[in-house]
């Protein structure tokens, strides 16, 4: 029997809900498939913050450390939002992203077909679209220094400094030839080269490394330009690769394609994802902690669902048991099982827990 340990951190809001959908189909894929999953608890975010008084212990980071992937809920809690204060739900995400060396955020759209009826774009334009993100996580303007605030004689200056090296480049943009060598081999770079020195270089490096991948065809767009194409024609989109701000912008917009940030997964990875090879990642899905419907069970668990098949696909190498899982959630949504955040005429609505009941009960 393979043995596999997690450190699952719930984090705050729905976080705690939804992963518990999550921890219980592990249990029913380790029955089915025959392994044996470990699970070593740990706190992040507001929750954190509560109980050991940061957003991300020392002890967390050792739970992390000690797993071969880590499974998140979500971080953020109203109670800590004033701009004035000093500790945040969010620097335990930032801190944990950098501390583990998660630089790559894979974070895959599909528009299904039972949801197309649920964004305000017409099916036939969005139909089908099926496309990755691979975000730069742990660079550029986030973490770049100088960063900070100071008082002048003309009033209050701040300054934020997007830095990228050509390592740091060249790392992620292997990430999106391999993901795009793995499907349709269409790779677009994400840049703003008429105007950043940062990106200039980022264009240059992600030239030299597609030389080693011939088979992939290599296109640069400009960030604008990206945004407008996303909603344009999402379906011309395979694998993007982009830095770390330009990727958060762009995957909120690319989410609601989806019709609900409930169905979006990702992970963040400390390699590069090639078949085979097991590699160490952080996984959570793309929605936040959503306070205001924390503990009434109507959250939508799918993305985390969704979540632990790229945990079990890109940590664990169990491709058989992620497709598995994606499967069953394909075949609730066809039998019109809907959470509310997705709810359609003539479907069936049902709470987070009965969604994840219903997922568990049609993997095969
Ligand atoms: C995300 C979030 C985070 C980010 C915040 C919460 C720090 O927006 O994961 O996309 O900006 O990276
Ligand atoms: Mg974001």
């Amino acid at each position: 029997m393979a043995n596999y340990t997690i450190a699952v951190l719930p984090g705050d809001g729905i976080g705690p809900e939804v992963i518990n959908e999550a921890t219980e189909t592990l249990k029913v894929i380790s029955d089915k498939y025959g392994h044996n999953f470990t699970l070593n608890y740990g706190l992040i975010g507001g929750a954190a913050i509560e109980a050991e008084g940061s957003a991300l212990s020392d002890f967390t980071l050792g739970v992390c450390r000690s797993s071969g992937a880590v499974l998140l809920g979500a971080v953020g809690d109203p109670r800590y939002d004033r701009p004035d204060n000093d500790v945040r739900p969010e620097d335990g995400l930032l801190a944990i992203r950098k501390g583990l060396g998660l630089f790559a955020n894979i974070r895959p759209v599909k528009v299904y077909k039972e949801l197309e009826n649920n964004t305000r774009f017409k099916p036939e334009a969005i139909c089908s679209s099926d496309f990755v993100f691979v975000r730069e996580l742990t660079g550029g303007v986030y973490f770049g220094r100088p960063k900070r605030r100071w008082e002048t004689t003309r009033g209050r200056r701040a300054v934020d400094s997007m830095v990228y090296t050509e390592q740091e480049i060249s790392r992620i943009v292997k990430v999106g030839f391999e993901l795009a060598r793995q499907r349709k081999k269409h790779l677009i770079s994400v840049d703003k080269a008429n105007v950043l020195m940062s990106s200039r270089l980022w264009r240059q490096v992600t030239e030299e490394v597609g030389a080693d991948y011939p088979d992939v065809t290599l296109e640069h767009l400009l960030v604008d330009a990206c945004a407008m194409k996303l909603i344009q024609d999402p379906r011309y989109f395979d694998v993007v690769v982009t830095e770390n701000m330009f990727g958060d912008i762009l995957t909120d917009e690319a989410s609601v394609l989806a019709g609900s940030l409930g169905m979006l997964p990702s992970a963040s990875l400390a390699g590069v994802p090639q078949s085979g090879r097991n590699i160490f990642g952080l996984y959570e899905p793309v929605h936040g902690s959503a306070p205001t419907i924390a503990g009434h069970d109507i959250a939508n668990p799918i993305a985390t669902i969704l979540t632990l098949a790229m945990m079990l696909r890109y940590s664990f190498n169990l491709e058989d048991e992620a497709g598995a899982i994606e499967k069953a959630v394909q075949k609730v949504l066809s039998q019109g099982y809907r959470t509310s955040d997705i709810m359609d005429d003539g479907c069936k609505k049902v709470g987070t827990s009965k969604m994840g009941e219903l997922v568990r009960g049609r993997l095969e």
